[in-house]
């Protein structure tokens, strides 16, 4: 049985990546002891930008070892590796070439195959990483995301989980190709299947204008599929909401 949803809510976007940081820290060390490593999901978008830079700073670049991390990714553009608007080039640029990680653990989304085919190949890749080659996500250790970072659009999708998309609502498949709209753009993203698996799914969203809909996913009435973020719910692992104050001003239950 999952939890409740734990929330933080830190002065301002700085103190927000810090904190996310130490969380990242915590989640790493806690896994690499137990298991000799640590498999996580990158968000991506701009919110992470500055957990990704701090986490390539001291303490944080001494505090673990890099080479026993797996990166994934959440979900990526459809774009080439390079292209200013994918979030493994932004990854990459803030966090990956600055710490000492094992380029063979890095398993970036190739967004720039054809969506479809984007999407089964890295169903195959998460599988092998997470060494279930069948079936649904298993609890066992070493079988599910150690940690998921996940960022929170202001029409309330998350990864690239968008309002009333097909990918809502897949009974097998961990990894889908969808289209975003408003970006005129493919994606690929992780499905609430492996996510929802996850021993720690950590949302980290900043900023004013992102209060309304922090407040609607997390106090407002369930209306999924409208609000995809709603549909992140851990099946035994920790639901975490780290916000900034702007991010949180509209929540009822802050005590201020
Ligand atoms: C992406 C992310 C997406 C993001 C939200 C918030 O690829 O863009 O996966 O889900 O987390 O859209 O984006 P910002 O952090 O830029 O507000």
């Amino acid at each position: 049985m999952s939890q409740p949803p734990e929330l933080e809510v830190l002065p301002d976007a700085e103190r927000l990546a810090d904190a996310a940081a130490r969380r990242f820290v915590l989640a790493a060390n806690a896994a690499i002891q137990a298991r000799g490593e640590f498999i996580v999901a990158l968000s991506g978008g701009a919110t992470p930008r500055s957990l990704y830079a701090r986490l390539a700073t001291e303490p944080f670049v001494s505090s673990l070892d890099w080479s026993r991390i797996h990166f994934l990714w959440g979900d990526e553009r459809c774009v080439p590796p390079d292209h200013e608007a994918g979030n493994f080039r932004m990854a990459r640029e803030t966090l990956l070439d600055h710490v000492p990680v094992a380029d063979a653990n890095v398993h970036r989304i190739r967004g720039e195959d054809d969506p479809a085919k984007a999407a089964v190949t890295y169903e195959g890749v998460l599988r092998t990483v997470l060494r279930t080659p069948n079936g649904p996500p298993r609890h066992a250790s070493g079988s599910r995301l150690d940690l998921v970072l996940l960022g929170l659009g202001a029409d309330g999708h998350t990864a690239s989980l968008f309002p009333g998309a097909a990918s809502l609502r897949t009974s097998a498949q961990w990894v889908v190709a969808t289209y975003d709209e408003r970006a005129s753009m493919w994606r690929i993203t992780l499905t609430t299947i492996v996510i929802n698996a996850a021993v720690e799914i950590l949302f980290v969203v900043s900023g004013a204008a992102k209060a309304a809909i922090v407040q609607k996913v997390l106090e407002g009435p369930r209306r999924t599929p409208e609000l995809p973020a709603q549909l992140i719910a851990p099946t035994a692992g920790r639901l975490v909401w780290l916000l900034d104050a702007p991010a949180a001003a509209e929540l009822g239950r802050v005590s201020r």
